[in-house]
Parts: C-alpha cells; structure tokens; sequence
C-alpha cells in the first residue's frame, strides 16, 4: 500500500493546502478515492453552521473495517496490525496480524449479532488496553452499533450517566486491568453503574486478571465463551467472514464523552465516512508513516487520541500499532524506551506530562536503551513547554528526529495544526501550521477576527473539514449553543491562541471553564458539583494553576461548615474521596484550601479570575476588587492560600 495523498515537500504542503480551502470539493473528493467504497458519494460537502448540519460524502456507503482490515488482507494479511505489550514485562508479548484481527473482529461481530445487538445500538465499552478492546471497537463498527469507549479511570458514576444519557443497551468490559502495580476492578465498577439502570440488557466480560467477580444469570456472560461459539459461525472450510454492514458516509461511528465549562460530560458524536477520511489522512501526513513502520502511540483508547491514533489512523493505513497496556513508571521510569529499543519503534506520540514525569527521573533509564530506530517524536493533549521540548528532542530524538505538536481536540476527530514530520518545520512550543482542510482564524471577544501577524486571541475555524463533530448525541442544541454560537458562522475551540510574525500557531489553553490536567480535559464546575455534594460543603470554587508536571494541577476552594470534624487533614481526605466517587482519580483536587466565603459581585458571581491569581501564586496584582460584595474575603484567602 503507498499513499498518494502523503504530502511529500513544503512545495507540495502549500499546494494542497491552497487547493483545500478554494476549492475543498475537489481536495477531499480526490482524497476519498483512496478508500474503499461500497458506493461512491452523491457530493462531497454539504453544510451550514448555524443549525449547525454538517455532512460529508453524501450519499456514499462503506463500512470502516473493511478499510481498516478487509482491504489490507491480500497483500499484507500476515503482516502484523497490532503489536500489544503488557504492563508487565515478564508476561509474553501478542503479535495480532491483519489475518488474526480480520478473524477476531469478525468473531466479535458475530457474537454482538447472536445476543441481538443491531445497527444503530449503543454499545459501552469499559476495558483496559488489551487486543480485545481494539476487536470489541471494530466489531461495533463492523455491524454498525454505535461504540462508546469509557476511560478506565472513570467512577461508577460517571460511567452510570453515560450509560443513561447514550441508552446503552450492551456493555463490553473485562473483569479487570492492570496498570503499573495496580488491579484496577472493572466488572464490579460495572456492577455499581447499573444498580438503578433500566436500559442495559447485557455485559460481556473479558477475563484479564481473574479477579473474582459477580455474574449475574441472563444478564452478564463471559467473552470467552460467546466468542468460541461465535467462532464456529463465522468460520467455514477454514475461511473466515462476516459481512460487513452497509452503512451511509453520515451514520454515527462512535460517541465520545467529553468535559465542558458547564453541566455534565456531552457524548461527541462522530460520522463514518468523514471521520475515517480525517483520521486516515491525518495519520498519513503528519507522522509521514510509511508501510512496515511501528507507530507507538501511548493513549488510551478511552480517548480521542486512541481511537484515531491506535485504531482508526493506523489501521486504515494498513500500518503496525503498538498498544501498550501499562504506565510510563511501572516497574521504572525506563518503560517507554525500553518498548521503543523492543520492538524497533519508528513513531513515538506521546503527551508532554508523561515527559516531564520522565524528564524528572533523570537520563540513567533513557542512556542504556537503544533509540536509534525512532524517526518521529509527537506530543499531544496539551501544551508542551520549551524546557520539556528540547529535552524530547536532544534526548531521546538525539536531535535528528522531527517533532509533531499536534494541537487537537475530541470534537474534531483528528489533528488540526501541526508540522508535518520532516516536511514542514517545527518550532518548539508552537503547532505551527494548518492541515490542508483546516481554516483556523483568531478573533477578540466581539467575534472581530484578528488579522495579520504577531496576534491573539481566540482560536475559531471557518469551514468545516471531513472529521469535524456532527452533534452531541440527543442534545443537538448543546452541540450548537456549545461550539457554533459564540461567533457567528464559525466552530469555537474554546483555545487561546497565538499567531507569530512568520504564521505559526501556538496554543496557549483554554479559555472558558476547562481545565487540562495531565492532559485530560476536565470541567472546573464538574468538580465543584462533586465536591458540593460532600456531606457539610456548602459552597466551592474550583480553578487551574501551573504544576511541574500535570501542566494545570486543581486548586479548590471550599466553604465547609466545620462543626463535623476537628481535623482539616481528614476533612480533604473525605473531599477528595467523594470527588473520585463522583468522577474518578482523575479529577482530585490537588489542593483544598478551607475558606470562610468566597469572593463575589453583587449579582452573586463568584469572581474566578482572582481565584485563580491567588492560586497562581500572584497576591499583589489581583484587579479591581472595589465590586465585589465583601472584599474583605480577599484578604482571608489569600492569606491561607496553599502555595
Ligand atoms: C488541548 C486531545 C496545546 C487544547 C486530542 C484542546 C493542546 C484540548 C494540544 C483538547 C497541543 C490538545 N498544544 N494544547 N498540541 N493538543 N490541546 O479533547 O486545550 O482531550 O482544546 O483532545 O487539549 O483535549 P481533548
């Protein structure tokens, strides 16, 4: 397989990119030849903001596993697809080739068709990184039900509202997973979320780490045995298939929960056909992945990032992914590059916290490890500063290998502005340039786009590319309200943004009510709202500040009526245990500073900006307070801020 869409030059970058905002119709409608489909589009693009109604390949009709599989079988069936390495070193490496993949995910689809699951269900998967969970993903695809991947450290209740708010009827899980010394209990996080559920009919449950669960009859059935029966259907005369099912370009492939400034999580929804495009030629150009290479990328499948960039993305290239089930400092801080040295690893895309945790254990664990076969360095999820930059780059690109800062986002289902390895240049701490397809525009608090160079402001995109969201699933009005009515005719990033004197990028975070921790986006009122629901909080306020390591660590500030305990230390310890309740580990504050009220306007708005100040460090210049109802607050609070 070679890549007729990889753009090779700077010449040939600027072309394409010229070409793709004039005249996108034929861009992208040449680009989708590259695909296999069961029937050509009607019309390439066809779209407004303002509903907002996005639709790309109209008409057309495919199934993305016989793009991610199917089509690679005759040239490179025993190729491998997947490279997995267990957490733990001693246990013994699976090498899943496009032939074995083909025979799983059928196996898989089968099963889901044996236990009534159709086109258009829902399905929740809550697995660690395991083969499995790539088979379970791509056997939903396969019969067209709707995946939604849940991150492994989310909480019962988390999982609980997701399940509702998609009416999720089937759920794939395993009984548990491991990551770095932990066993992490899955089933039984399964069985807390559906006490109370009325819509799931049946759990699926893979065996991992044999962790005694419970199984309940006509309910929950082991994985193992429905896929030996389902082996016996799909298998015949030593041949192995299952049709894929036809689904149209703008059939929902996979719902996606993600944090915002308000309420709870919203479930991203993404197409099939335009999402597959995006990933595909993402991949391709940005990592300028070439057949035969190992691509490492370190997320999670529970995230955007792992499902474009360890399935759909490699995959659809016909490339090898390597998924890692463990942590970067499990059993030492030598992890990462000791599967780079394993397996010949020649893409590595990782997220800037993990190197500045590694960055803090020193070059011993990176020295003895042979590098040499890493070609491209990537980050992701956040923005990675200098320090942390040229430390990737010197130390374990030993200074020849590109790095990709790929500035994305859940909504739009694929990288948005990055260099492209090798062809165009990077510069540390910037994303650099546009894909070809993405229209990026910077505006002020009007809605006035800033022009020209040397600029800020907020980051908006003008037009919409094949990957972009299509809705939040059973809520379109928040899909609108949310992205598509801050500025008129425009998607809103919620990023700040600069533009520099030559036109490159660089993010500088989010500018609403989101913070990004480690890497993970999380919303500041989601916490407050599990912290308020601690016994004797009676109000809180949450905000971000700079950590060494997580990029923004969550600083909360909370009003507790003291007349339960003597002892403050407990107290936190309670907090941050409802927090995990509610949410997960994720999103424990880092800091709990106990105050006795909270600085406010008139109107009874807490003024975050001086929060955060505060918490930031900054005591002296903190704006005018002369408007808040009772300054003196101010004073209190800052004087017992936890710096
Ligand atoms: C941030 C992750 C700076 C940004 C793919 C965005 C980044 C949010 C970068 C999306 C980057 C992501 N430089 N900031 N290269 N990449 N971000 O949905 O604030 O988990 O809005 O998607 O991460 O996070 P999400």
């Amino acid at each position: 397989m070679s890549y007729p869409h990889q753009i090779k030059s700077l010449e040939q970058y600027n072309e394409a990119y010229k070409k793709s905002i004039e005249n996108p119709e034929e861009f992208w409608g040449e680009i989708a030849e590259n695909f296999t489909w069961k029937k050509k589009w009607d019309k390439v693009s066809n779209w407004n903001f303002k509903e907002p109604n996005i639709k790309w390949f109209e008409g057309g009709k495919l199934n993305i596993t016989e793009n991610c599989i199917d089509r690679h079988l005759a040239e490179r069936g025993e190729q491998p697809a997947i490279i997995w390495e267990p957490n733990n070193p001693e246990e013994k490496t699976r090498i899943v080739t496009y032939n074995r993949l083909h025979k799983r995910v059928c196996q898989v689809a089968q099963m889901l068709t044996n236990l009534g699951v159709k086109k258009g269900d829902r399905v929740c998967i809550y697995m660690g990184m395991i083969p499995e969970l790539t088979y379970a993903v791509l056997g939903c695809a396969r019969i067209g039900a709707i995946h939604s991947v849940i991150f492994g450290g989310f909480s019962a209740q988390s999982i609980a509202d997701r399940l509702e708010d998609a009416s999720a009827e089937y759920i794939i899980t395993c009984d548990g997973a491991y990551r770095g010394n932990k066993d992490i209990p899955l089933k039984s996080v399964i069985d807390d979320a559906l006490i109370g559920n009325k819509t799931v009919k049946k759990v699926i449950v893979y065996t991992r780490t044999r962790t005694p669960v419970s199984m309940i009859k006509n309910r929950d059935l082991w994985w193992e045995d429905e896929m030996e029966q389902a082996e016996e259907q799909v298998e015949k005369n030593g041949k192995v298939s299952f049709p894929a099912v036809e689904m149209d370009s703008e059939d929902p492939l996979f719902i996606l929960y993600t944090s915002g400034s308000t309420g709870k999580p919203k479930g991203v929804v993404h197409s099939t056909a335009g999402y597959m495009v995006w990933a595909n030629y993402t991949f391709v150009n940005v990592f300028q992945y070439q057949p035969g290479q190992v691509h490492f990328c370190t997320a999670d499948i529970g995230w955007i990032t792992g499902h474009s960039y360890i399935v759909y993305g490699p995959l659809s290239a016909g490339g090898t992914s390597l998924m890692f089930e463990g942590i970067p400092t499990w059993p030492d801080a030598g992890r990462f590059w000791e599967i780079v040295e394993k397996y010949k690893v020649d893409v590595l895309y990782t997220a800037p916290t993990a190197i500045r945790s590694l960055m803090a254990y020193g070059l011993d664990f990176v020295n003895n490890k042979d590098l040499s076969s890493l070609k491209v360095l990537g980050t992701v999820g956040e923005p990675i500063n200098e320090e942390a930059w040229q430390w990737y780059f010197k130390n374990i690109g030993k200074e020849k290998c590109p790095i990709v800062d790929t500035w994305w986002q859940t909504e739009t289902g694929g990288i948005m502005i990055s260099n492209l390895a090798g062809v165009t240049p990077h510069k540390p701490a910037h994303a650099t340039l546009p894909l070809p397809g993405v229209n990026p525009c910077l505006v002020d608090e009007n809605g006035v786009e800033i022009l020209g160079n040397s600029v800020s402001g907020n980051l908006c995109i003008k037009q919409p590319w094949p990957g972009i969201i299509r809705t939040t699933y059973n809520d379109h009005e928040r899909c609108r309200t949310t992205y598509f009515s801050t500025y008129e005719n425009m998607y809103f990033t919620g990023d700040g943004c600069l533009r520099d004197a030559d036109g490159n990028y660089r993010i500088t975070g989010r500018v609403d009510d989101v913070l990004n921790v480690s890497g993970h986006r999380i919303g500041t009122a989601e916490v407050e709202n599990a912290i308020n629901m601690h016994s004797g909080v009676v109000e809180s306020a949450v905000v971000g500040y700079p950590h060494d390591i997580k990029g923004q660590g969550i600083y909360a500030y909370v009003i507790y009526d003291n007349k339960h305990t003597a002892d403050e230390n407990l107290t936190k310890q309670d907090i941050i245990q409802t927090v995990s309740r509610i949410i997960g580990a994720i999103a424990k504050p880092d800091k709990i500073q106990f105050v006795s009220g909270l600085p406010k306007t008139r109107s009874g708005k807490i003024m975050r900006r001086i929060l955060r100040k505060i918490a930031e460090g900054e005591t002296s210049n903190l704006g005018d307070t002369t408007t808040l109802l009772d300054p003196n607050v101010v004073d209190e609070i800052k004087n017992g801020a936890l710096l």
